[in-house]
């Protein structure tokens, strides 16, 4: 990890946050994606990458994870704002394109799936060189990357209505907090905090054994299976309000105290999502930016 790179992305998010009352959600969420994709891509696709991220990242695709989050109330990239989540009618629990991936103002594909099938686009297009010059190729990599997290986290894809549980007001063991941020980052920080002393690299090393040789290591290639990089992001929203439903909103009314219960059974499925999120992302880029035609799986063993 890049510790001055991130210690400014830091200090960037403390001094929007005086400023604009701008809050910045799940940053080791999308910290540990980053970190597990760019260790599953094949060489000559980090190649790619290493040299799309601006010098100050020095080769660390993680440590701008979290600039579309820092960036999206700027006035430049306001259009991105949109882009980080999708809200679906209250209690339908799924998800369907045609119906719920759109802004506020109705404008088609402007949702986290949408955004994801856009960014790979650009980057296919920059691989065989028929990149449209009015976009801009690093953003296209960080977009990517950090609505692939989003796309994951299963409150993101939650009810119109409470705005994916931002609005559902709530305790988390002492302290305030709303249900929307205890997926995207209470329950990480809660488990750094009582099993990794506060420590991200042990937390990840964990969720790294558990891919490779551990829990989940049966379940990758299903994790990566797709036949159509244009659609599998439609199935991956669709996993995330299914499991919104059945396991953030289940039992949650404003005002609750989530503490132990809520802790112990949610975690398991956060970590298991920030891992299906790293995973994915480096079949993508595999695919997107790789020297074949990528229709291979396209994860290669960890590095
Ligand atoms: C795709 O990206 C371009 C800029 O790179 C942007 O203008 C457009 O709105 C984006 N669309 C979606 C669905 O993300
Ligand atoms: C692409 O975007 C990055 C990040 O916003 C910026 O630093 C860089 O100057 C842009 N490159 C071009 C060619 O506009
Ligand atoms: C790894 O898998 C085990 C067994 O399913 C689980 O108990 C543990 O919480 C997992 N660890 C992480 C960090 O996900
Ligand atoms: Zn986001």
């Amino acid at each position: 990890m890049k510790m001055s790179s991130l210690g400014l992305l830091a200090s960037m998010c403390m001094v929007l946050m005086l400023v604009a009352g701008v809050h910045c959600w799940s940053k080791e969420g999308h910290i540990m994606t980053c970190q597990i994709a760019q260790s599953l891509l094949k060489p000559e696709v980090d190649e790619v990458v290493r040299h799309l991220l601006p010098p100050y990242a020095k080769g660390d695709l993680s440590s701008l994870c979290v600039w579309p989050d820092q960036i999206r109330h700027w006035h430049k990239y306001q259009w991105t704002s949109p882009l980080h989540f999708i809200d679906t009618p209250d209690d339908a629990c799924s998800f369907d394109y045609a119906r719920d991936c759109h802004d506020p103002h109705g404008k088609e594909d402007m949702c986290v799936a949408g955004a994801v099938t856009n960014f790979t686009s650009q980057l296919l297009h920059y691989k065989e060189g028929t990149a449209d010059r009015r976009y801009n190729m690093t953003e296209a990599l960080l977009f990517l990357s950090h609505f692939m997290g989003d796309l994951h986290q299963p409150m993101h894809i939650g009810f119109t209505s409470d705005r994916g549980g931002n609005s559902i007001e709530l305790r988390w063991f002492r302290h305030k907090s709303n249900l929307h941020h205890v997926w995207d980052r209470e329950i990480i920080l809660t488990a750094e905090k009582d099993y990794y002393e506060k420590d991200m690299t042990l937390l990840l090393q964990d969720i790294e054994a558990n891919y490779t040789d551990g829990a989940w290591s049966d379940d990758t290639s299903s994790w990566t299976h797709c036949d159509d990089l244009d659609s599998c992001p439609s199935k991956y929203a669709a996993e995330s309000i299914a499991i919104a439903c059945k396991y953030g909103y289940k039992g949650v009314e404003p005002g609750v105290t989530l503490a132990d219960d809520y802790f112990d059974s949610r975690m398991p499925i956060v970590m298991k999502r920030v891992a299906q999120g790293g995973v994915r992302l480096a079949m993508f880029l595999n695919r997107a930016l790789g020297d074949d035609d990528g229709q291979e799986e396209g994860v290669a063993s960890p590095t």
